[in-house]
């Protein structure tokens, strides 16, 4: 990897990595630790690649052992890149439980700590395939399968406890906290997730605008970095495709607590837009979970998928809603592998077929390929499918 400089970059982005090889350097005079997930943890949410590139323009060498490249995620169905899919570790989803402490709770995307609950609960949760994880789930509690921007439109008692993890963006914390606000009783504690100050350029001061919106509801307590993520195997497909080692746990986010004295206050702030929702629709293959975006064209072509021009091969380096190559993409699945799509209609007759196969997806495509299918030859390459 070269050394990147400083001035390469826009006004902004110069002072974000400043700002980011102050840290780093620090951390180093400090520890005098070179092993890679450490250095990637101090660095306050900057992703891994960007870190290593920092860490070569500043003469850092690191070390990256084996056991750090060694998934914790398991998840069946496959967590998402669009569903924003990062799990807790256990330690800290262990952690929640107990500050949860019996109280009537509400989470919004929570669903690592509502499979470990054994006192009713409440989920807000759009994705389906948290069903189908925690079949056990409506053994304890209530599912409420809606996106939280429509939350409101159903039937959710106030509680003494709200707890939201959200998509990691400002105008989406933004949307979270003022539906959470409504759904907790006067008096009563919201709690969420806050991205870490270097996970992207304007991090910093998008913080400060949520952490102030936070303080007009009530008394605010910010647990530093208190938040520990497993990598999803979406992303450390991504790492890999950018040639970065495997981490297993390098995301952490801070965990903040309000105490709700005016829940009436839950005007949202006009300083930042939702993310956009777009339609897609989901297939489960095996282990895996493919998304198809329902505004791909239908032009009728023979060859449903097409590689993106700016990714070399299938798989994804990267996992940003930032990326300017995102909007190409009209297929992603959960091994962070995706494609264009020429013809809709036939990708979805595709997909519906491999999805009935289930685990004899790959031999079905194997099958036709052997027979001379090209077709089935670039499904089987562009869908990195396990053996029966
Ligand atoms: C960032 S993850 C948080 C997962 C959490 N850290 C855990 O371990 O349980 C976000 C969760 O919210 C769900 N989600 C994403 N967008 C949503 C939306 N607009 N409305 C409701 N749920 C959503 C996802 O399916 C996912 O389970």
């Amino acid at each position: 990897m070269t050394a990147v400089d400083v001035y390469e970059f826009s006004p902004s982005q110069r002072s974000y990595l400043l700002d980011l090889d102050r840290v780093l350097g620090a951390w180093f005079d400090r520890e005098g630790q070179t092993r890679l997930q450490d250095l990637v943890r101090a660095a306050s949410g900057a992703f891994p690649t960007t870190v290593i590139e920092r860490l070569v323009h500043l003469g850092i060498s690191y070390s990256s052992p084996y056991r750090d490249s060694v998934l914790l995620d398991d998840a069946v169905p496959e967590l998402h890149p669009l569903d924003f899919e990062w799990h807790f570790k256990a330690a800290t989803a262990e952690r929640l439980v107990e500050f949860v402490a019996g109280r009537g709770v509400t989470l919004i995307g929570l669903p690592s700590i509502a499979r470990r609950l054994r006192t009713a609960f409440l989920l807000i949760e759009r994705n389906p395939f948290v069903m189908m994880r925690n079949p056990d789930l409506l053994t304890v509690g209530q599912v409420v399968v809606t996106d939280v921007k429509d939350a409101l439109a159903h039937d959710i008692p106030p509680q003494d406890l709200v707890i939201f993890d959200s998509p990691w963006y400002l105008g989406e914390t933004l949307l979270w906290l003022s539906q959470a606000v409504s759904m907790v009783k006067a008096g009563g504690e919201l709690a969420f997730s806050l991205f870490p100050r270097l996970l992207r350029p304007g991090a910093e001061s998008e913080t400060q605008v949520l952490l102030s919106y936070a303080e007009s509801l009530g008394r605010v307590e910010v647990h530093t970095g208190a938040l520990d993520y497993e990598t999803p195997r979406f992303e450390a497909e991504a790492l890999a495709a950018s040639g970065t080692p495997t981490l297993n746990s390098w995301r952490r986010g801070d965990f903040v607590t309000i105490r709700v004295q005016d829940p009436t206050n839950s005007q949202l702030p006009l300083l930042a837009t939702p993310l956009a929702r777009e339609s897609w629709r989901s297939y489960r293959i095996g282990r895996q979970v493919v998304k198809i975006r329902l505004t791909a064209p239908s032009t009728g072509d023979a060859e449903d998928l097409a590689p993106i021009e700016s990714v070399s091969g299938w798989r994804y380096p990267s996992v940003s809603m930032r990326s300017s190559d995102r909007g190409d993409i009209d297929i992603w699945t959960s091994r962070n592998r995706v494609a264009k799509v020429s013809n809709l209609s036939g990708a979805c007759q595709q997909l519906e077929m491999l999805q009935r196969a289930g685990r004899g997806a790959r031999r079905r495509l194997e099958q036709s390929a052997q027979r001379g299918s090209q077709r089935a030859r670039v499904w089987l390459d562009f869908l990195h499918l396990d053996d029966a």
